[in-house]
């Protein structure tokens, strides 16, 4: 399964924050925005990543993030010069998952709960078509909403509705057979002018060929898109980071519990940021898992 993180955007709901670097860079608590969606991909066990960003922060993600080898993985980059809509992220990125499953999400979302790891693993098993992944909301006019049968299936798929006829948001993640690359290609823009995933997924859900995997109480999920809620992932990561000690979103932790990488390779990718505590907790997990393996 190939992967596409969708890094690009104005984030203009962020300025004056967002005036001179992209959203995905942005610090939330201890790392970038954009490791946690990259985390997300790992966690599904996807090596091979495209990341697409504006033209201007490109340099300033390949910075980071490099081709992707201290952390097993293998990552390219290709260019939005425009925020022509999220769907874009296959037309841009057809040749790289053409042929091939794919999974996508996008630069400022934030998921995190127990058991992650399964529920990615059964959905990359099992699903028909596409399965995107639904949270409970309490403001479900906020966002694109699903309509489910007995069966887990999507029936429908409403933008913002007045009337929401559930509370499933649709999360930014999303798992697509290889269909997808022809399906982005017919969309047109909508009347923002741009190109909707929600058009993609309503050509899913008319197949018939839909299911929503439903993030359950015990997740966190949100996008880190305004002042408050940036905020607000900051503090949940603290908070999970100072009483329990665990980080969320560690790259380097995950590439090494995912097997990607040797503990002796993450202890040295602490060692590089020794002097932050980010840098001691990763050397700290390398050698845990040195003495106890089968805690990975
Ligand atoms: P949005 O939050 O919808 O858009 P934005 O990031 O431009 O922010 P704002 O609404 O404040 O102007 O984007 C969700 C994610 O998708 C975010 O990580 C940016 C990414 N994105 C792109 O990369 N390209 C696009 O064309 C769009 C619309 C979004």
């Amino acid at each position: 399964m190939k992967g596409i993180l969708l890094a690009g955007g104005s984030g203009s709901r962020l300025y004056p924050l967002t005036r001179c670097t992209s959203k995905q860079l942005l610090p939330v608590y201890d790392k970038p925005l954009i490791y946690y969606p990259l985390s997300v991909l790992m966690i599904a066990d996807i090596r091979d990543i495209l990341v697409i960003c504006a033209p201007e922060s490109l340099d300033a993600v390949h910075a980071l993030l490099g081709d992707g080898s201290h952390l097993g993985l293998n990552i390219t980059y290709a260019r939005q010069d425009e925020p022509r809509g999220i769907a874009e992220a296959y037309v841009i990125g057809a040749d790289h998952v053409r042929g091939e499953d794919s999974a996508l999400v996008l630069g400022d979302n934030v998921f995190h709960g127990s058991g992650f790891y399964d529920l990615l693993a059964s959905a990359r098993e099992s699903f028909p078509g596409c399965a995107l992944f639904g949270y409970q909301v309490s403001d479900p006019g906020r966002y694109a909403i699903g309509e489910l049968d007995a069966g887990g299936s999507l029936t429908s798929i409403e933008e913002k509705p007045l009337n929401p006829r559930s509370d499933n948001a649709i999360t930014g993640l999303y798992f697509y057979d290889q269909d997808v690359v022809d399906i982005a290609a017919q969309i047109r823009p909508s009347k923002r002018g741009e190109l909707e995933i929600t058009d993609i997924n309503r050509e899913y859900v008319s197949q018939g060929r839909a299911r929503l995997v439903r993030l359950g109480r015990g997740f966190m999920w949100l996008d880190a898109g305004t002042h408050s809620s940036l905020l607000e992932a900051s503090k949940y990561v603290e908070i999970l980071a100072n009483r329990q000690g665990v980080r969320v979103a560690c790259v380097e932790e995950v590439a090494l519990r995912m097997g990607f990488i040797s503990p002796e390779d993450c202890y040295e990718l602490g060692a590089r940021m020794a002097g932050s505590e980010y840098g001691t907790y990763v050397m700290e997990i390398a050698e845990d898992l040195t003495r106890s393996p089968q805690r990975a």
